[in-house]
């Protein structure tokens, strides 16, 4: 059931901890798309962990990497896809993701400390302040989600298949627009 998507991917954008992975999985399955995971798709091609990546290319050799698997990943069809949450921050990677439709999942900075406390898979949360630097990172990011073609507002209190059927609830209104 894609209603009007036409095959239109969508891009699940948003911070670590939104979300986009597991609502993504989600949707897929009830646009009967299949579903990639940027993160997942970038640790195959380079045969290692994303900590593991960081720690041994840096940061830049990492976004290099993320930007070209968002390029193919942007080549299929019939595919929603949950990026990094740095994948913003490159320009070119626009022209990736206005190859479908772009949905932000937001979400308040208590709920993300709250899922990604303990967390040892995310190289840029190895800190002592973890709201804090969430905090930063937003502060850095927000107006590039701000970007994108829907917003959604996730709390604590909706569940994956809540906020799933709030953006299939909201796709005809943003095709039409
Ligand atoms: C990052 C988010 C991570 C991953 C990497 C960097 C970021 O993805 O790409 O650790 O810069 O926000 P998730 O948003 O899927 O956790």
């Amino acid at each position: 059931m894609d209603g009007n998507l036409r095959g239109l991917n969508i891009f699940l954008i948003g911070m670590m901890g939104s979300g986009k992975s597991s609502v993504g999985q989600v949707l897929a399955g009830r646009l009967g798309y299949r579903f990639f995971d940027a993160d997942i798709v970038l640790e195959r091609v380079a045969q290692t962990s994303i900590n593991d990546f960081f720690a041994r290319e840096g940061e830049s050799a990492f976004r290099d990497l993320e930007s070209r698997v968002l390029g193919e990943l942007a080549a299929q069809t019939r595919s929603v896809v949950a990026t990094g949450g740095g994948a913003v921050l490159r320009r070119q990677n626009w022209s990736y993701l206005r190859h479908g439709l772009v949905v932000w999942l937001s979400a308040p900075v208590a709920v993300l400390a709250e899922r990604l406390r303990g967390d040892e898979t995310r190289p840029l949360l190895k800190t002592e302040d973890l709201e804090g630097k969430l905090k930063t990172l937003l502060g850095e990011r927000e107006a590039l989600y701000q970007e994108a073609d829907l917003m959604i507002e996730t709390t604590a209190a909706l569940s994956t298949e809540e906020v799933a059927a709030q953006i299939l609830a909201a796709l005809p209104r943003v095709l039409k627009s």
